[in-house]
């Protein structure tokens, strides 16, 4: 799903903004959609040609044979002629692909799925790619940063990943460049829960299965969909209007730290409203899993995914629910085109989890940020900070660094009309560092490109704004 103008010019077909951006031209000329979305942070991810609007998921899952059978429905639009295009798809076996209904031909090559429909797709076409699969999903090996995708568990599974994980279990364009909406019903053995994004709708049993149904209705990088299955004790409500699911693994204490922090998810949720402009989504929630493997929390839209590490003490740790659900704002409504401004998420996810601690009793955000300043490596960079370093410090702290840095520059009332700003305007969009900095520099009316040159590139020191 891409949105407005900047669509033309991200297929660079048309010159003039706000001209036709699909027909004309390549109508009737078919050629093969690219294997790769070229972002140099993850070779082989993404494609090229198409641009995806909604994923319908069907999928089965069986424990104890791990066996997950499945059925996609993809719809999507050309971007050019297609007379062949590429998913993303991870291990799996591909037993029938129908587009528009009829059977097509397709062929695996290693992660990619490669559909040749029975008649070219013309540029500006909508059309739909079913696809039914199964086999056993495998973790996705991710080198430096630890294993991505599903994880099976001795009660279920867990599907989670930054920044790949979504082509281990469903047929996928696999790249935060191209959001889409989302069905999911996931059907599992009763007495199972079987979580994933969005909005609660219903679950029903038949032979021994039970079928939960998800809906996700806003535009959604595919390393922020998830499944969790297996014994959590599930608690379903409502906030502010919305249905708030939050579920704990069955092996966690009931009233324990993770159950405790998961509780004040809308609080918190509240909290950064507050800052932020109103919360994005039409859910809220949270999971909390007790797998080992797990070394991270994740950002998976409105439902983070909390690894036990941050709950091991007796003090519930709020500062990660805060850090996931501020990137309900910043990551995950306002999304990355590419991996190289990470920062853009992590940043203020960061600087979001100083606010709530400051707000909640804990240290100043001024004594954190003198604290961080002194500790900072500034020979690394923010942005474009190398694949190996994606989740290092540069981008997190540095990155939150700046942010403050604008804060001090531009003043309270400025810097919090930037971001409410920046979040209304790119809404369920996708963005870069330099859409950042020129929106900053116009709600300042002043030119900022220097300060933020300093503080997320510079390799000394920068001055105290
Ligand atoms: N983006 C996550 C956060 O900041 C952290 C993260 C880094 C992660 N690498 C990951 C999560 C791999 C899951 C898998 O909250
Ligand atoms: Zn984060």
């Amino acid at each position: 799903m891409r949105r407005g103008w900047r669509w033309c010019v991200a297929v660079g077909a048309v010159a003039v903004l706000g001209a036709g951006c699909t027909g004309g031209d390549d109508e009737g000329r078919f050629r093969v959609g690219a294997a790769d979305v070229g972002d140099p942070y993850v070779p082989g991810a993404g494609n090229g040609g198409y641009d995806v609007a909604h994923y319908a998921l069907k999928v089965r899952y069986e424990p104890p044979g791990r066996r997950l059978t499945g059925q996609a429905t993809v719809t999507a639009t050309a971007t050019t002629g297609l007379s062949r295009f590429h998913l993303d798809l991870a291990g799996l076996t591909v037993d029938r692909v129908r587009v528009d209904g009829a059977p097509a031909k397709h062929r695996r090559d290693g992660n990619e799925l490669v559909v040749t429909p029975a008649h070219g797709l013309p540029a500006g076409k909508r059309f739909t790619v079913e696809v039914a699969y199964g086999g056993v999903p495998q973790p996705l090996p991710s080198g430096e940063l630890g294993d991505g995708g599903f994880h099976a568990t001795g009660d279920g599974a867990i599907a989670l990943g930054q920044p790949e994980s979504a082509s281990t279990w469903y047929p996928v364009n696999d790249h935060p460049s191209d959001k889409a909406t989302y069905e999911i019903e996931v059907t599992v053995p009763d007495g199972l829960a079987a979580l994933s994004n969005g909005v609660p709708k219903g679950q029903s049993s038949r032979d021994g299965w039970t079928t939960w149904r998800w809906s996700e209705g806003s535009p959604t990088a595919s390393y922020l969909t998830t499944l969790v299955i297996g014994n959590y004790r599930v608690s379903t409500g409502t906030h502010a209007g919305k249905p708030l699911v939050t579920a704990v693994a069955a092996t966690l204490p009931a009233n324990g730290p993770a159950a405790t922090a998961l509780a004040r998810t809308g609080e918190i949720a509240d909290y950064l409203a507050s800052l932020f402009g109103p919360y994005p989504f039409d859910a809220y929630g949270g999971i909390a899993v007790a797998d080992e493997r797990i070394r991270y929390a994740l950002e998976t839209q409105t439902r983070p995914v909390y690894g036990p590490g941050f709950f091991r003490g007796d003090r519930p740790n709020t500062e990660v629910v805060a850090h996931e659900l501020a990137h309900q704002w910043f990551g995950d409504s306002v999304s990355l085109a590419r991996w190289s401004d990470i920062w853009l998420n992590e940043g203020f996810a960061t600087y979001a989890e100083w606010l709530w601690n400051e707000h909640d009793g804990g240290r100043a955000v001024a004594q954190v940020f003198a604290d961080r300043y002194a500790a900072t490596d500034w020979t690394k960079p923010s942005v474009d900070p190398g694949r190996a370093a994606l989740f290092g410090d540069a981008v997190y702290q540095r990155g939150a660094l700046a942010v403050h840095a604008l804060r001090r520059a531009v003043g309270d009332e400025v810097f919090f009309r930037i971001l409410r700003g920046w979040l209304a305007e790119r809404r369920d969009g996708t963005v870069t560092t330099a859409d950042f900095v020129s929106h900053a520099e116009r709600v300042a009316g002043r030119p900022l490109r220097p300060l933020f040159d300093a503080w997320l590139v510079g390799a000394t020191a920068p001055a105290l704004p």
